[in-house]
C-alpha cells in the first residue's frame, strides 16, 4: 500500500497583501506560503519590499489590503498573542546604549515565561566574552549577533531575520549558517531575509525573488536557477583568428571574446558540441572549463538588473 507523506502544515498564508507608504507601493500584491519547518527567504533588491513583508507578517506594519494568517493569527487583530509566538531581528534595531549584552538578554527573557535560557543563546551566538560588554560598546557584527540571540529567547515558532548575516566575518556567517539550520531542524520555521546569494542558496529550502513591490517568482533554489538562469558558460583560451563559426553550433546562444578568451553560452548537450568542433577545426583550446549558471544569474535575470548594469 502506498503511504503518502502528509501534507506541509502551512504557518503562513499572505493572499493579496498591498502596503503603499504615500505615493509608493512597498508591496503590491503579494501572495505566498510557507510551511512548518522551512527556511524561506525572501530575497530583493534595495526597496523591493522585503522588509515591509516581514513586518506586516509580524503586526509591525498595517497593510492597507490582503490577508496575512501567521500560525492562525491575523497580525492585525492578533498582534500580542502572535508575538509571544514568534522571534523578530529586525533590520534596524538598537538598544540603550548602556545597557549590557546579559541584562539585554535577561529582560527580554524575562518578558517570556518558559522561554529559552538565555545564557545558552549567549553561548550559542559567541557572546560570552561580551557578556558585562554595553550595548554602545559592540562591534556591528556583535550587535548583530546580540539582535538574533534576543530573536529566539522566546523560543519562537517563527523566526524573521532580516539580513541576519550582514556585517558579520566569514567564520560568524558559516557559524550562523550552522544556527538557523539547528534552529529549523528543531521544528522552527525560519524567514530569511538577505542579499547574500550563496547564502539564500545553501540555506533556504525555497526563495521568494521580489522587485518593486511584486513577487517575480517562487522556487526551490535549484528551480529557479533551472527555470530562471540561462544556460551554461563554455570558457576558454585561444589563439584562433576566428572562432565566430562557433555561434552557428546547435544548442549555442552567444559567442564573446575578450583578446584570448572566448566565452560561449548555450544549453542543453552545448559542451560535447562545441569540444567536438573545437577538435574537427584543429584548435585545442587553453583553461577550457564549464560555468554552471548560479542562483545570481537568476536572480538578476528575473529582476532585470543584468541589463541595467
Ligand atoms: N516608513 C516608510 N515611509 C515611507 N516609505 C517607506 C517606509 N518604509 C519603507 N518605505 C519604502 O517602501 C519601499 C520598500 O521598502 P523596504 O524597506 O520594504 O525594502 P527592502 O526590500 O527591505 O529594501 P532593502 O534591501 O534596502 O532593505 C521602498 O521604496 C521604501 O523607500
Ligand atoms: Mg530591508
Amino acid at each position: 500500500m502506498e503511504v503518502r507523506a502528509p501534507a506541509p502544515e502551512v504557518v503562513i498564508a499572505v493572499e493579496g497583501l498591498l502596503k503603499v507608504y504615500g505615493d509608493t507601493v512597498a508591496v503590491d500584491n503579494a501572495s505566498f506560503t510557507v510551511a512548518r519547518g522551512e527556511i524561506f527567504g525572501l530575497l530583493g533588491p534595495n526597496g523591493a519590499g522585503k522588509t515591509t513583508t516581514v513586518e506586516c507578517l509580524q503586526g509591525l506594519r498595517i497593510a492597507e489590503r490582503g490577508s496575512i494568517n501567521v500560525l492562525g493569527f491575523d497580525p492585525r487583530r492578533h498582534a500580542t498573542a502572535l508575538r509571544r509566538r514568534i522571534g523578530g531581528q529586525l533590520q534596524q534595531s538598537a538598544l540603550p546604549e548602556h545597557m549590557r549584552v546579559w541584562e539585554a538578554l535577561d529582560l527580554f527573557s524575562s518578558f517570556i515565561p518558559g522561554g529559552h535560557d538565555w545564557r545558552v543563546l549567549m553561548r550559542q551566538w559567541d557572546l560570552e566574552s561580551k557578556r558585562k560588554a554595553t550595548f554602545h560598546s559592540l562591534s556591528g557584527g556583535q550587535r548583530q549577533r546580540l539582535f538574533v540571540a534576543l530573536a529566539l529567547v522566546n523560543d519562537p515558532q517563527i523566526v524573521f531575520l532580516d539580513e541576519m548575516t550582514t556585517g558579520l566575518d566569514p567564520a560568524a556567517r558559516r557559524l550562523a549558517w550552522e544556527l538557523i539550520r539547528e534552529i529549523r531542524d528543531r521544528g522552527t520555521t525560519v524567514v530569511l531575509v538577505t542579499h547574500f546569494m550563496d547564502e539564500a542558496e545553501k540555506l533556504c529550502d525555497r526563495i521568494a525573488v521580489m522587485e518593486g513591490g511584486r513577487i517575480v517568482a517562487i522556487d526551490t533554489p535549484r528551480g529557479l536557477i533551472e527555470n530562471h538562469a540561462c544556460g551554461v558558460c563554455i570558457a576558454f583560451t585561444t589563439d584562433a583568428d576566428d572562432v565566430s563559426w562557433i555561434g552557428g553550433i546547435g544548442c549555442v546562444d552567444s559567442v564573446q571574446r575578450h583578446g584570448r578568451r572566448v566565452e560561449v553560452e548555450g544549453s542543453g548537450p552545448v559542451l560535447v558540441l562545441v569540444a567536438a568542433a573545437l577538435v574537427e577545426h584543429g584548435i585545442v583550446p587553453e583553461d577550457l572549463h564549464l560555468e554552471q549558471p548560479t542562483l545570481e544569474d537568476a536572480y538578476l535575470h528575473l529582476t532585470g538588473h543584468a541589463q541595467r548594469d
